[in-house]
């Protein structure tokens, strides 16, 4: 018979961003008090070059983890094993935290969608998800984290909420989660449901990452896309994740008309003073 391991204690790296190109020579030069970097790991996969160059460097000064958009867990095209080697002697070049993608399927028939597509929420594909997953860890050597995407779309199909089946899977596989707060926001307007229902359904110790990011609101419906500041309901989403998961690492992702890093710091720095308000208000609660 076979045991699952225990959950180790969730680390906590402090609050990060993602490493952009363009902020890599003012990294360098100006050591900023950033705690840890997210890399997307696909930007690394290219032996030599400029990119581990600098990669290389930063990560001697700076705790990584390494977040992924290629696997699609959710696809029924075999896992593409060539991608998961290159993962593999990536993440020993790095040796990040922890190794995350995305909860989602982007393509299929070996065609790619180029986008993060949410799964029908059913019972097949959470059977479906959970066995890959395994392959995925067993590959790796380590649990995963799977991150929830932003949706614009539902399948008729679905039988239970994207929490549940979020839940179910980490439960099932054994794996960890990353909580993206900004994609829980969006599609909570996208889909009209109550973003705490999320929050509260979700198993605080398999939480192990937090997202934060901007979007483009259109009024009925919402585009997640990463080119904004964070927005008022998302901070006080994020306020509401610190009540039920404590610490947890948090990073601001930025993709597009990417700021000077000063703008992005002071944006950090509201995210740890939240946090810091949070943890004192959990103390005085406990107290
Ligand atoms: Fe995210």
């Amino acid at each position: 018979m076979t045991t699952t391991p225990s959950l180790p204690d969730r680390p906590f790296l402090g609050f990060g961003l993602g490493l952009r190109p363009t902020h890599y020579e003012t990294i360098l030069n100006d050591s900023p008090a950033i705690d840890w970097f997210e890399i997307i790991s696909e930007n690394y996969l290219v032996p030599g070059g400029k990119p581990l160059h600098y990669l290389d460097r930063i990560r001697e000064r700076y705790p990584m983890v390494m977040h992924g958009v290629s696997l699609s867990i959710g696809s029924h095209d075999a896992l593409d094993r060539e991608y998961l080697k290159q993962l593999r002697s990536l993440a020993d070049r790095v040796e990040p935290e922890w190794i995350s993608d995305h909860l989602c399927w982007t393509g299929a028939h070996g065609l790619n969608a180029h986008d993060l597509l949410p799964l029908p929420y059913t019972e097949e594909a959470l059977q479906h998800v959970v066995a890959r997953v395994g392959e995925v860890q067993d590959f790796l050597g380590r649990r995963v984290l799977l991150e929830n995407v932003s949706s614009y779309v539902t399948y008729p199909e679905s039988e239970m909420s994207e929490w549940e089946f979020l839940r179910e899977i980490a439960a099932r596989a054994d794996c960890l989660i990353l909580l993206d707060i900004n994609n829980i926001y969006v599609s909570s307007i996208n889909h009209e449901f109550d973003p705490r229902d999320y929050l509260q359904s979700i198993p605080v110790e398999r939480v192990w990452q937090f997202h934060l990011a901007g979007h483009r609101n259109h009024g009925d419906y919402i585009i997640d896309t990463h080119d904004e500041p964070v927005v008022d309901p998302v901070w006080d989403l994020y306020t509401q994740a610190l009540r039920r998961f404590g610490r947890v690492s948090t990073m601001i992702e930025r993709d597009d008309n990417i700021p000077p890093l000063p703008e992005l710091l002071a944006e950090l720095e509201h995210a740890r003073r939240l946090a810091a308000a949070g943890q004192r208000q959990r103390t005085v609660t406990a107290a």
